[in-house]
């Protein structure tokens, strides 16, 4: 495939939202590459250019789920072409996370191998990582064909791959999971908006509900966490939340963003409807 094949839309038209979006995603790589080469990353570069690339990877999962809620909600349909560059991306960055996790272990295979065996989150990790190849190798036109219905029912596997990559991260995270927890919440946001009746889907009264359920569901899986790794009272966990001397915990700062997304609707649907009012005088009928 040429390489102008990436940036075409589905009609083969060269289109500045694809090429956009894939200098967007290559940009997280590139700054990681300058960064390590000129040494800005600290004493562990390859342990930063991990987490990097493993936290772009667990971004664009997310990213690539939200594309449907961003159709129905902004009315956006050109959205659907991003999204199987979107997980392909993800698949790459995954790879890229796995070939640096080889490169610390100075191409010890036999090490990586054992480690991935042996330790519980990499073994989590690599099932995701097997997961979204097989996602990425399968999203092409071809295979969607010959898999027919089966296509879709493997394609939602990507919720389950979402749950085990946040769990992986979590887990890695040892002591503050925030970053996680956060992540958590967007998720339970996008799963609880495709659990939404369809009717209800484009409608924009739901938001505030999902925006407050995501952020409890992200809490108590917080308070939940602390409390069986660390043996912290969870209900201390859980009232955290309204203390925000130190800035919104993660749970509520979820929320808040999933909140932010009533006001983006809301001008988005207003722009459409003043540039659809600027495109048709009062009282013109279309084609005449
Ligand atoms: C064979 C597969 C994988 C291996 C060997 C692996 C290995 C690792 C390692 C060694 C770390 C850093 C742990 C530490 O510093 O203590 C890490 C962190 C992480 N990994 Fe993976 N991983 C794999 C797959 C994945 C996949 C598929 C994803 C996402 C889709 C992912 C997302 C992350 C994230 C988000 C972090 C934390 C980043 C941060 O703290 O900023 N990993 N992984």
């Amino acid at each position: 495939m040429r390489l102008t094949g990436l940036i075409r839309d589905p009609a083969g038209r060269l289109s500045a939202l694809k090429a956009a979006t894939l200098l967007l995603m290559l940009w997280p790589g590139v700054d990681l590459a300058i960064a390590w080469s000129s040494h800005d990353l600290g004493p562990r570069p390859v342990t930063e250019v991990i987490h990097g690339t493993g936290l772009w990877a667990i971004r664009l999962m997310l990213i690539s789920l939200a594309v449907t809620p961003a159709r129905a909600l902004l009315d956006w349909s050109r959205v659907v072409m991003l999204r199987r560059m979107i997980g392909v991306g993800a698949a790459c960055y995954a790879v890229a996370h796995l070939v640096l996790f080889c490169v610390d272990k100075k191409w010890d295979l036999w090490m990586v191998a054992s480690e991935i065996v042996l330790r519980f989150y990499l073994t989590v990790g690599f099932v995701v990582l097997l997961g979204l190849l097989a996602l990425a190798i399968t999203s092409t036109d071809g295979w969607q064909k010959q898999l027919g219905q089966n296509w879709k029912r493997l394609h939602r596997s990507l919720y389950w791959l979402a749950v085990l990559a946040l769990f992986h991260y979590a887990i890695q995270s040892k002591a503050d999971i925030s970053d996680a927890v956060f992540l958590v919440g967007l998720f339970a946001w996008l799963m609880l908006w495709r659990v939404l009746p369809r009717r209800w889907q484009q409608k924009v009264w739901p938001l505030p509900e999902l925006a407050l359920a995501a952020g409890l569901i992200a809490a108590l899986v917080e308070a939940g966490w602390y409390g069986v790794r660390n043996h912290v009272n969870p209900l201390m966990v859980l009232q955290a939340n309204l203390d925000i001397d130190f800035g919104p915990r993660p749970a509520v700062a979820a929320a808040l963003l999933a909140v932010a997304l009533v006001g983006v609707v809301a001008v988005r649907r207003a722009v459409k409807r003043w540039s659809k009012g600027r495109a048709l005088p009062k009282g013109a009928v279309r084609g005449a």
